[in-house]
């Protein structure tokens, strides 16, 4: 299995404290609602971290139907059994331990921009999708994020700033090509979706400066600032880029972040 900045018990922990309900919750709800579950349905969700999607799906599935989620962390897993308590395992698109067909539902929220090769990993999520059944995925639009902007800027300072982009594109090497809507379809449809839908909304994000902070030093480039720098270097860092925050956003950090959904049918071939 791929270690992954997931794998870090610290960021999975800040994940499940601060992103998963001031960022990803909203959009795991709204993808729920458009992929229309009913009754009895079974879900995969796939990438599952701490549970957002399966957390909004439950509600919709009644007694008879279910939501089973995978995730290459088992870091995340654990938060996800722990809030949801829904049956979880560690698989890694794009091989998962599934038959053809099995699904109703396969979501994947957030993280087909993972995928070194997202077409086989789309094409896996259909694989596991019965025919007539629906896949749906979300990834991030391209709206500015003030916060993350003065962050890297301060960070650049202290490591390359191609060093940094280098290690985010290690590890999300989609983010800028699935943050165009056109390329969501076009995956989609190639993956052998059929009526794809494709949306976009707007979210507002409103965090504690503090929270944000966590949330950045938790993130890939945190991490890999955290690595190269000695402890005085960190410390030294730390405080900058705190009383730049102060200064700048004050006590809380609010910003728009816009989320494009792609959803689609699985046809007969
Ligand atoms: C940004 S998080 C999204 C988590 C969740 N879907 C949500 O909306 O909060 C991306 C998740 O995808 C997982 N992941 C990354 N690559 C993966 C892969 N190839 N197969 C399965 N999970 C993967 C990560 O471990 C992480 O939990």
């Amino acid at each position: 299995m791929k270690k992954t900045p997931y794998s870090d018990p610290t960021m999975a922990a800040v994940y499940n404290r601060v992103a998963t309900p001031l960022q990803f919750a909203p959009p795991a709800k709204d993808l729920v609602e458009m992929l229309q579950l009913q009754i009895g349905d079974t879900v995969l969700d796939v990438g599952t971290g701490t549970g957002a999607v399966a957390l909004a799906a439950m509600p919709a599935l009644g007694s008879t139907g279910f939501v089973v989620g995978v995730d290459a962390a088992i870091e995340m897993l654990a938060f996800a059994r722990r809030s949801a308590g829904y049956p979880v395992a560690v698989a890694q698109i794009p091989e998962l331990p599934y038959r053809d067909r099995t699904f109703d539902v396969v979501t994947a929220s957030f993280v087909i921009t993972h995928v070194p090769d997202y077409g086989r990993g789309l094409s896996e999520l259909v694989r596991i999708c019965r025919i007539g059944g629906r896949v749906g995925m979300t990834a991030w639009g391209s709206l500015p994020n003030p916060g993350a902007q003065l962050w890297s800027d301060i960070a650049s300072q202290y490591v390359p700033r191609k060093q940094l982009d280098n290690a985010f594109r290690a590890q999300i090497p989609w983010d800028e090509w699935f943050s165009q809507p056109a390329n969501i379809r076009q995956a989609l449809e190639d993956a052998g979706m059929a009526t794809v839908t494709i949306q976009t909304r707007q979210y507002h994000v409103r965090m504690s400066s503090t929270d944000f902070l966590s949330a950045r030093e938790a993130s890939v480039q945190g991490i890999v600032l955290r690595q190269e720098l000695n402890d005085d270097g960190w410390d030294q860092f730390r405080h900058r880029v705190r009383d730049a925050f102060r200064n700048r956003f004050g006590e809380s950090v609010e910003y728009d972040r816009d989320v494009h959904f792609g959803t689609g049918v699985r046809s007969a071939c």
